[in-house]
């Protein structure tokens, strides 16, 4: 943490793709939070961690300069910054989020005639992501000019300012809102946890160790369920071979009943009813499927 500051602090996007998400994901970790008046900034109550909720593309910047320690943001928002200015120290990824799973790509208004890269030549291409826009146009060896915008990308070619642009996508919704087509991918992208490249402290880095192995838990631990079941023990090897199991199951034995078994595995998914059949069909009883609330390895 920052000298002065007792609390870790976690930027976050305040309104947009990812913003419902990575408040969700830092809940299902165990943080509750305060809102402040102005909705800008969540104190945790539970622990010291803070949370500012802040454009996404500011949240490169706050990590580099030190104001935020943790970062919750797209991988390609990152690659940015590092390719917009390779010399200052870079952010680590910490971890890959598993949502918010996007595409940079380059989209032409639907009425365009143009259908190639090529076709790109000379052309005006409005996005917030120059960097690595270049980067893909020169790998392509196309010479078009670059028009960055800080927001509203998407209206640049109805405003005449551009003839293309170079945005995220993700429903697609946004581009059809503005009458406009993906012609090409340049580079997919989610939700990662990031650091800042100052958080050198003993105490800082326990702290977010601490919280990467609770959200890591939050992560591994969803959609899976805890099957409960018992079974004659000749019927153990039929059983394990249907469960859709992450580990070995256990198998515990049964006061007073030595043929029979208890067996408790966890499960990725929700098991449905036909698999529940066919499990009952090897002699499986009294099962039971259990959402699990939380999980710590
Ligand atoms: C991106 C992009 C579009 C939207 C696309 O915004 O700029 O606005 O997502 O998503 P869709 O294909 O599901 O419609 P982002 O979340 O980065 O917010 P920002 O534009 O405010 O930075
Ligand atoms: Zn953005």
């Amino acid at each position: 943490m920052n000298d002065n500051r007792e609390r870790l602090r976690i930027a976050v996007q305040k309104s947009g793709r990812l913003a419902e998400l990575s408040l969700g994901l830092l809940r299902r970790a165990g943080l509750v939070f305060r809102a402040s008046r102005d909705r800008l900034f969540l104190y945790g109550e539970n622990l010291p961690v803070d949370v500012l909720l802040v454009r996404d593309d500011d949240i490169p910047g706050l990590l580099l300069e030190g104001s935020c320690e943790l970062g919750i943001v797209g991988r390609n928002v990152l690659d940015e910054q590092r390719l917009a200015d390779p010399n200052a120290s870079a952010s680590a990824e910490l971890q890959a989020l598993g949502f918010g799973a996007c595409r940079l790509a380059i989209a032409i208004p639907d009425a365009s005639t143009i259908t190639t890269i090529a076709d790109l030549a000379g052309l005006r291409i409005a996005t917030s992501y120059p960097a690595q826009l270049a980067g893909w146009l020169r790998a392509q060896g196309v010479d078009a000019e670059i028009v960055v915008l800080n927001g509203s990308v998407e209206i640049a070619p109805r405003l005449g300012k551009a003839d293309a642009i170079c945005d995220l996508v993700s429903s697609g919704a946004t581009l059809a809102a503005n009458q406009l087509r993906e012609l090409v991918t340049v580079m997919q992208s989610e939700a990662v946890l990031a650091s800042s490249p100052h958080t050198h402290n003993a105490a800082t880095m326990a702290q977010i160790e601490r919280l990467c192995m609770r959200i890591g838990s939050a992560l591994s631990g969803e959609g899976v369920r805890l099957l409960l079941l018992q079974a004659p023990r000749t019927a153990l090897p039929a059983i394990t071979r249907l469960l859709p199991a992450r580990e070995l199951p256990s198998v515990l034995s049964l006061d007073g009943r030595p043929d029979d078994i208890a067996l408790q595995a966890l499960c990725n998914h929700a098991l449905d009813w036909q698999q529940l059949e066919d499990l009952k069909r090897l002699g499986a009883h009294s099962l039971m499927v259990l959402n699990v609330e939380r999980m710590l390895a």
